[in-house]
């Protein structure tokens, strides 16, 4: 039987590609990336159109050509920090990107979409674990964005019968357990991959903040393995296949670790010392963001099974000291 075709916008980058490996096998996978953040040699074997979303015309014209069953819409721009000072570029792409999208896949009668969200919806949550039904109210453009994405689609459901799954990832984390493939943004926000590489080129690593009201004064969050978030897409597609529509989900682990247990849980998997110091606090970083995951778990039937907080710090560890310089292209 012929595999279901699946769009997936953004695949070429970090979740990106490991969702395209994750559905490869059942799947026909066409990529859309305009390559700008994302790395050709992260899915080597996959059809990909360079193409930015801003450029309706092609892009609709790839999708009537294609004619996938579903669309994944991981594209967009990820820094919060920037989108503060830039909400110009955040609004034009992460918004209008998706605008673009949305039309274009109603005009192919697409009829399913997951949705890359984030917990930056939440803004400043007063209850954790973070309930989906929380107070939306983002506290920079980036996390605006997506919810405005979110918005969109849910009149989009209603208007012209477009279902969708939108996915809020907590921090994306870790590689494939042999280290081939792994995280390379540029430049690089993510705790995880800077704590490595500042170890790796014998720097000393800054916390930023240790006054958080969190147990020791340092950040508290919830790491997904990005093996656990590529799996969540599998689920997802299949719910929409099965008729589930406009659901919005948490993607975490529901436990939380604070920036100074990252600190040690990596000093365990390497076993020497990490030589590290605290810096300011980072504007905008709420004190704890972990996500409440009953409602995936009970609805999709989806919880982490390979975020456990050595295993995935020992999987990027071998990614990062096997590529130093991360992707070459
Ligand atoms: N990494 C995380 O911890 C995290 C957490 C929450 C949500 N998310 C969301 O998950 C998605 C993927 O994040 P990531 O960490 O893989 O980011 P990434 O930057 O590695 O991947 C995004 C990809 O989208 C592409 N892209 C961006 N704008 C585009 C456009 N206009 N046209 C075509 N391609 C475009 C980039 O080139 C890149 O390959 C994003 O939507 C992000 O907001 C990520």
């Amino acid at each position: 039987m012929a595999k279901s075709r699946l769009l997936i916008t953004g695949g070429s980058g970090y979740v990106g590609s490991f969702a395209v490996r994750q559905l490869q096998d059942k799947y026909e996978i066409l990529v859309i990336d305009n390559l700008l953040y994302g790395h050709r040699q992260a899915i080597p074997n996959t059809p990909l159109v360079e193409l930015d979303l801003s450029n309706y015309n092609r892009l609709e014209a790839v999708i009537k050509d294609f004619k996938p069953k579903a669309a994944i819409h991981f594209a967009a721009y990820i820094q919060a920090g920037e989108s503060v000072t830039n909400p110009a570029k955040y609004f034009l792409n992460n918004v209008g990107g998706s605008l673009n999208l949305l039309n274009a896949l109603v005009a192919a009668k697409v009829k399913n979409i997951v949705f890359s969200s984030s917990a930056a919806v939440y803004g400043l949550p007063k209850k954790i674990p973070i309930p989906e039904n929380s107070s939306l109210q983002p506290i920079n453009p980036y996390g605006e964005s997506k919810l405005m994405v979110e918005k969109m689609l849910k009149w989009y459901s209603q208007a012209y019968g477009l279902n969708y799954i939108s996915l809020r990832y907590f921090n994306a984390c870790g590689a494939e357990p042999d280290g081939s493939f792994g995280e390379d943004h540029r430049p690089e926000t993510h705790i995880i991959p800077l704590l490595i590489r500042s170890v790796l080129e014998n720097k000393i690593f800054t916390i930023f903040g240790s006054d958080y009201q969190t147990a020791d004064g340092t950040c508290v969050r919830d790491y997904i393995s990005v093996l656990d978030l590529a799996f969540v897409h599998q689920q997802a597609l299949e719910a929409l296949f099965e008729g589930q529509k406009n659901k919005v989900y948490n993607c975490g682990t529901g436990q939380g670790y604070s920036n100074l247990e990252i600190v040690k849980s990596l000093e365990r998997v390497i076993k020497k010392p990490v030589r590290y110091n605290f810096g300011p606090r980072r504007p905008g970083d709420p004190d704890i963001l972990v996500a409440g995951v009953e409602k995936i778990a009970k609805e999709l039937n989806w919880k982490a099974v390979h975020s456990d907080i050595e295993l995935v710090l020992s999987s990027a560890w071998k990614w990062h000291s096997t590529h130093p310089q991360g992707y070459s292209d």
